[in-house]
């Protein structure tokens, strides 16, 4: 969505807001701004397009300042829409959505306010502005109080000397350092503050002189507790990649290694093993895009293994499915960021509903950890492009280790030796895969089409993702077994099909898939596991691409292959991978 920071009690503002902007700029990059409070008042700059078009405002100076990169929901990408948004001496920046914003503009208007934007976050600078008799506190309580919806706000005013903070629904975290800080998220304080503190909805912050006051949106003071920054939420930098995507590829097999040994000293295992006692009769696992194919990668292997029913559901269908009660249920819920906000309230109303919740979540202080009966971390490290890699192999392998945990006997054991081994299979397949003659066919082809069977499927549909996020070429992620009914209408020379095959006992029948695509002339890649290859398969298919084969694993180690076509594609096309139009990296709205 959209990224916010702020700071006090510093020199040059400016500066490090920029900064702050470039390392939140993966949550939103259609118009960027900051705004300063200097001894000549506030002074602000914002503009459509990325970071670098307000790269003039570094120069502003100033002791206070709120910045702002946006994912544009209400109104388009203009230098008008851009936040921060000013008025009566205030400065605002959001970050969510103003559900009752029509209201509230129509009763601002008729008392003669003039709006700037079609934004639904302005009305927020015109309420403080409204309420303001000289008492900052005041005016942003009953501000907030008169909002709907999601909001993280930052707010500057010319005679205070710091800024507040809101946070309803949306993520802000404090921050501790060479003075104070606030931001949407942990990677963008690194550098900046050595202690932080997470604050929770219905929570207001007030940086000034001596630090930080808490209040919550009855006034009543609230304490926070700060905590060092934890090491793997920082950001390092593209360390020498070109891209963060390429990168981050690299970088999977350490998330799967640091996944399983976070399992395990979190105490993962006997959590699940007490739960296991208590008995539950059905699994439901949930996520959205790139978090969804964990899940039902997961629930492939998850029903055999637990012996109850396991399905997987897409999180924005899921929450406004009509269910029963869900006692006896575990519902497992999927989301890198963890701020997703159909994932999150997918989670909720299974609570609601009865059911034990899991989140299986990379980011440990986010709004589904608070959800969460058990929390199950993945230890991918701060993932900063916005197409997911190495978070999805970090899920595969959280989700693996759970169903296997919950399983008990032998399980949890194999699914470490198997994990050891899926992450050094990763590693080879990074160093030695062939994915450059497949990605120039994908880039030249009119679409791109991915075919699996069984636990190939779900590898199908991410590889489709990947792909078209980051190269927008067209394509469809089909189960290997339906090609026929249907989509085969599709094949022409100008397509490109791409099987993925990694279970030996279901290597014939995507082989075939892999004939009929070409007996219409289509063009063909596919991507093999060690002991998958049927006779001929290698002289069908134009491109053939061998990984090694992970029994317990398939899905992290097919993705590697995968994640490298769509990087490569990407890159000839001369997309930027990391940024891909019209997409952000946490959804924080529906
Ligand atoms: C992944 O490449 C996508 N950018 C997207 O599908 C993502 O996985 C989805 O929005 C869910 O995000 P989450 O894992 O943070 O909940």
């Amino acid at each position: 969505m959209c990224g916010i920071i702020a700071c006090a009690g510093v020199r040059r503002a400016s500066e490090i807001l920029y900064k702050g902007l470039c390392d939140l700029e993966y949550r939103g990059y259609d118009s960027a701004g900051i705004s300063v409070r200097r001894e000549d008042g506030i002074v602000t700059v914002k503009r459509a397009g990325r970071v670098s078009a307000i790269e003039c405002a570094r120069r502003l100076g100033g002791d206070a300042g709120i910045g702002h990169t946006r994912w544009a929901t209400h109104g388009a990408p203009t230098d008008a829409n851009a936040h921060p948004h000013n008025f009566g001496g205030f400065s605002v920046v959001h970050n969510g959505i103003i559900e009752n914003y029509a209201q509230l503009k129509a009763e601002l208007a008729a008392r003669g306010d003039e709006f700037l934007s079609q934004t639904d976050s302005e009305v927020v600078a015109h309420l403080l502005a409204k309420y303001y008799r000289g008492d900052l506190k005041e005016a942003v309580i009953r501000t907030v109080r008169r909002l709907k919806g999601a909001f993280a706000l930052c707010i500057l005013h010319e005679e205070f000397g710091g800024f507040a903070a809101v946070k309803y629904r949306s993520p802000v975290i404090a921050g501790y350092g060479s003075g104070c800080f606030a931001a949407s998220d942990m990677p963008a304080l690194s550098g900046l503050a050595d202690r932080v503190a997470v604050l929770k909805d219905g929570q207001i912050a007030f940086a000034g002189e001596n630090g930080f006051t808490f209040c919550d949106f009855d006034g009543n003071a609230v304490s926070l507790t700060f905590s060092p920054l934890p090491p793997q939420l920082r950001s390092g930098g593209k360390a020498g990649f070109p891209h963060y995507m390429i990168k981050e590829i690299n970088e999977i097999p350490a998330a799967i290694r640091q996944t399983a040994a976070a399992f395990e000293a979190e105490g993962c295992a006997r959590a699940f093993a007490k739960l296991r006692r208590k008995k539950f009769s059905q699994v439901i696992v949930c996520g959205c895009g790139t978090a969804y194919h964990a899940a039902l990668a997961a629930a492939y292997g998850g029903e055999e293994l637990l012996g109850v029913p396991v399905r997987a559901e897409t999180a924005g269908e899921y929450r406004y499915r009509r269910r029963r009660k869900l006692s006896g249920t575990l519902f497992v819920a999927v989301s890198q960021s963890g701020e997703t906000a159909d994932t999150v309230e997918a989670a909720r109303a299974a609570k609601a509903a009865g059911a034990r919740v899991i989140a299986v979540t990379n980011v440990p202080y986010s709004a589904l950890t608070s959800v969460a009966d058990v929390v199950v971390p993945v230890r991918a490290g701060a993932e900063i492009c916005v197409a997911a890699t190495k978070s999805y192999c970090g899920q595969c392998a959280a989700l693996g280790l759970t169903f296997c945990a919950l399983a008990g006997g032998r399980h949890y054991g194999r699914a470490k030796r198997a994990l050891a081994e899926a992450a050094a299979m990763c590693a080879d397949a990074i160093s030695g895969c062939a994915a450059e003659d497949a990605a120039r066919a994908c880039a030249s082809a009119s679409a791109v089409y991915f075919i699996g069977r069984g636990a190939d499927y779900p590898s199908a549909l991410e590889g489709s993702l990947k792909l078209k996020e980051v190269s927008y070429i067209p394509g469809e992620g089909y189960p290997a077994g339906e090609l026929k009914h249907g989509p085969i209408a599709l094949i022409d020379g100008g397509t490109l099909t791409v099987a993925v095959i990694t279970d030996p006992a279901l290597a014939e029948k995507t082989a075939s898939a892999v004939e009929q695509v070409c007996a219409r002339g289509g063009r063909a890649a596919v991507v093999c596991a060690e002991g998958c290859e049927t006779a001929g398969l290698r002289g069908r298919a134009e491109y053939f691409i061998a990984i090694p084969r992970s029994e317990l694993f398939p899905a992290i180690v097919a993705a590697v292959p995968l994640q490298l076509i769509a990087y490569r594609t990407a890159v000839i096309l001369g997309r930027d991978p990391d940024k891909p139009r019209n997409l952000a990296k946490s959804v924080t709205v529906e």
